[in-house]
């Protein structure tokens, strides 16, 4: 089988790297890559918001399946050109990556489907702002106001914070811009990110994992896409799993399916552990980056297979999926700067090592592996529990250069110490 994988980051070249591992996958190329997939990958420059562009690529590589990792081509429709084309294609219809695209029509499918999530109110008039910041703001304890952006953000357009100021400026910032505003209700309790395959009915949900959003260490400062990832989630009693699989994940892909939308890849169940049970934080219409790096470094099963599988409507004869044991935990060497504007050119040494996965990286004429991006490496430990597997990883990441970079030194901490609890 001959794969395209589209998309440039560390997400992307950790598909590949399990997809290379597949017995059945003979040739693999990506669209639009960086430095770290040039190595093991046939690359290609194109736009990959452009449908006629994928396909171009997809027929002279003899693609027999194309997995599109990012969100952006998946909500522009790029899935559809591919399978127009005949092409296998892992990545929702346009219609379908609604669910990550608009956030009402995610909260639409998901009443329809009765999952719970939090309640939320849409402001487009700054004149309504002041009354809609007290609806929903928090007397309670502990609570506070979740802000965000309508549109997709990269999960930077988010403001969650207990102080009123803040979350108004936000907003305003926000209306100044044009951008509509989302308030939402206050989910507390500890985050759980769930990956299912789905074909349209069937739904196979992956280990769960856990991310870290802000930028700093003790879940300080700005949200950012995701400073490092874990799985599997020792602290999550196996019925909890279970409620999330049949009580969310299934729900909301059979109402797709009612909705003659049916999700054809994968579906990313951003969910809160709430006194009340799990509840929905957001859907996204792809593998989340970075936990895909520590789900997929565990994945025992053919990735090429499985995600062909998914791509044919095939799931249901797939058969149980075989995970290694013990733990995997991501850790995001950012640039100086990130989350607000990078600074990007700078040399990067020891990115060749093994548990490496690029992001923001390039090749410079000289040879020389530099940053253009936010978040610049993806760096993965495993080990026989999260302790080891944080020891594995942070003594890769000692290992690397990176001049203004920074990473969070917490990531999995919590868990590894059993100080999360449900
Ligand atoms: P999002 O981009 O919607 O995933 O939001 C980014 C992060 O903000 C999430 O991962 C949560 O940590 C936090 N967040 C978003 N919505 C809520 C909510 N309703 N209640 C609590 N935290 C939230
Ligand atoms: N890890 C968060 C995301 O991929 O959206």
């Amino acid at each position: 089988m001959r794969v395209l994988v589209i998309g440039s980051g560390a997400r992307e070249h950790a598909l590949l790297l399990a997809l290379g591992n597949d017995p059945q996958v003979d040739a693999l190329a990506i669209a639009a890559g960086n430095a770290g997939t040039a190595v093991i990958a046939d690359q290609h420059q194109v736009d990959i918001t452009s449908g006629d562009d994928v396909v171009a690529v997809a027929r002279e590589v003899r693609a027999d399946l194309v997995v599109i990792g990012p969100e952006v081509p998946l909500v522009l429709g790029v899935a559809d050109t591919v399978r127009e084309a005949g092409i296998a294609c892992f990545g929702p219809s346009k219609a379908a990556a609604q669910i990550e695209g608009s956030k009402a029509f995610a909260k639409d499918v998901m009443a329809a489907a009765g999952v719970r999530t939090a309640s939320s109110e849409i402001v487009d008039n700054p004149a309504r702002l002041d009354a809609a910041l007290d609806r929903f703001g928090p007397p309670a304890d502990e609570a506070a106001w979740v802000v965000k952006d309508d549109r997709l953000a990269a999960g930077k357009g988010v403001v969650v914070t207990p102080d009123r100021d803040a979350a108004r400026a936000h907003a305003a910032g926000l209306l100044e811009a044009g951008h509509p505003v989302l308030l939402e209700s206050y989910l507390d309790g500890p985050e759980v990110s769930l990956f299912s395959l789905v074909d349209g009915q069937t739904v196979v949900p992956l280990l769960a994992a856990q991310d870290f959003k802000r930028v700093g260490d003790g879940d300080t400062g700005p949200n950012t896409g995701g400073m490092g990832a874990y799985a599997p989630l020792p602290w999550l009693p196996n019925h909890v799993y279970q409620a999330m699989v049949s009580e969310i994940v299934e729900p909301v892909a059979a109402e797709l399916v009612r909705r003659g939308s049916s999700f054809t890849g994968l579906l990313y169940a951003g969910l809160a552990i709430t006194s009340n049970g799990p509840a929905v934080i957001e859907f996204n219409c792809r593998f989340g980056d970075p936990e895909t790096q520590s789900v997929l470094a565990l994945l025992d099963s053919p990735l090429g297979q499985l995600l062909y599988a998914a791509a044919t409507g095939d799931l249901a004869s797939f058969g149980e999926l075989r995970w290694r044991d013990g733990a995997a935990v991501t850790v995001v060497l950012a640039a100086e700067h990130y989350p607000g504007r990078p600074r990007v050119g700078d040399v990067i040494v020891g990115s060749e090592a093994e548990g490496v996965l690029h992001a923001g990286t390039a090749r410079r004429d000289d040879g020389a592996i530099v940053s253009s991006g936010g978040r610049v490496l993806s760096v993965v430990g495993t080990g026989a529990d999260l302790s080891a597997a944080r020891t594995a990883a942070y003594d890769i990441l000692n290992s690397i250069r990176l001049p203004g970079g920074h990473f969070r030194t917490d990531i999995a901490l919590a868990a590894a110490e059993s100080k999360i609890r449900v």
